[in-house]
């Protein structure tokens, strides 16, 4: 064959090759894990070689999830990163075992999705951050706020000025329930040490919102922490029910947030909001950003429209950044400045006292 003819067809058949799938394996598949999976199924350029669980029923409900990619069910992780074939592992089990796991894959040159909080502690926070930077594969934490459309749009029109200076956020996550008492993640969401509490475990997403407005993390943060409803129920419980922090920022931009599970409904400014108060205008960015010029006559003014589901979209962009580099919208650096946020709240709270940033004694 003519060597034009042959590198001409040769090109040909590259391109109509099936794009390249990356193996993937899911450690922790319980509500959470169950989502990202239904997920991860639905990618094109994955499949799913592995499931993880120590829960049988957990794993036997994935397995049949995923039956059209057969994967082998696994009830000890390193199993799985062990795996050549594996590409890529989503981390979704509780939260003070996602350090240790996604070290371990990151060192056995796996790309890693990791739930959010990425740790519960500095250190667990600082191993993630020292083990992603000497990795060239992605890690991306599931802190999927970065990839809903209206934030990103809403963030850039407040980065170009359009309230002016932010000067100051007041923003909480309320919720009119403590979890489950019996639910799915009941064996570990009461232990601090397990979760960190609704602070560092829910609340993590509000506070990398608030850092991303502000484009800068805390400098300290002081605060008042209790368990006032829920004492010693379920038994054992050492996560508080409420909380109140106050957060100072460089340039002294200041962040009031609150956290409890006793606001009932049809109290008025209930759930989750973030107020973001600017120099000209403020913009409440919750559910749908809505910027209010100052003054008394002002009235709401939509930034953005509502976009789509921001999950789905988060997937995509991790295996849009193993495929082709592309930087992904959360990185470890964005998943380990909101769980030290959040761990820096939780510190003031329970020793009510400032508690400066540089204590956390992480580099990121
Ligand atoms: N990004 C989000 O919006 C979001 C939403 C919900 C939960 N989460 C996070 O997902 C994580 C899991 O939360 P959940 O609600 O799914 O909890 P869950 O308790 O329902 O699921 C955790 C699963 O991990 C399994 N597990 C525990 N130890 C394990 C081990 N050593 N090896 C393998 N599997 C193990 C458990 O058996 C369980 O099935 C948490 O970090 C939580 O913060 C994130």
């Amino acid at each position: 064959m003519d060597r034009r003819v042959f590198l001409l067809s040769s090109a040909v058949a590259a391109s109509a090759q099936p794009s390249q799938v990356v193996g993937t394996g899911m450690i922790g598949v319980g509500n959470r894990g169950s989502g990202l999976l239904r997920g991860v199924l639905q990618q094109s350029d994955a499949k799913v070689l592995a499931l993880c669980d120590i829960k049988p029923d957990r794993l036997d409900k994935a397995a049949t999830a995923a039956a059209k990619d057969n994967p082998k069910t696994y009830t000890e992780w390193r199993a799985v990163i062990e795996r050549k074939d594996i590409d890529a592992v989503f981390i979704a089990t509780p939260p003070h075992l996602h350090s240790e796991m996604a070290v371990a894959a990151l060192q056995a040159g796996k790309h890693v999705y990791c739930e959010k909080p990425i740790g519960v502690t500095p250190a667990q926070v600082r191993a993630v951050v020292e083990a992603a930077k000497k990795s060239n594969k992605v890690f991306v934490p599931g802190q999927q706020l970065r990839s809903v459309k209206e934030y990103q749009q809403a963030i850039e029109k407040i980065r170009e000025g359009v309230i002016g200076d932010v000067i100051m956020l007041k923003a909480q996550r309320h919720a009119q329930r403590d979890l489950a008492h019996d639910g799915s993640s009941q064996d570990w969401y009461f232990d601090v040490t397990k979760s960190g509490g609704y602070l560092i475990e829910q609340s993590v997403h509000n506070l990398d919102l608030c850092n991303w407005v502000i484009g800068a993390h805390p400098i300290r943060a002081c605060g008042f922490g209790a368990t006032l409803m829920y004492k010693n129920d379920p038994p054992g419980r050492t996560i508080f029910d409420c909380g109140i922090i106050a957060y100072d920022y460089p340039s002294g931009v200041k962040l009031s947030f609150t956290q409890n599970v006793f606001h009932p409904r049809g109290l008025p400014l209930g759930g989750q909001y973030v107020h973001v108060f600017g120099t000209k205008a403020a913009v409440d960015l919750m559910p749908i950003p809505t910027l209010y010029a100052l003054g008394d006559q002002s009235q709401p003014v939509p930034l953005t429209e509502k976009s789509n589901e921001s999950n789905q979209l988060h997937i995509e962009a991790f295996y849009r950044s193993v495929l082709t580099g592309a930087k992904p919208p959360a990185d470890v650096t964005i998943g380990a400045t909101a769980a030290l946020t959040a761990i820096l709240g939780h510190e003031a709270m329970t020793k009510q006292k400032v508690v400066q940033w540089s204590e956390l004694g992480v580099d990121v």
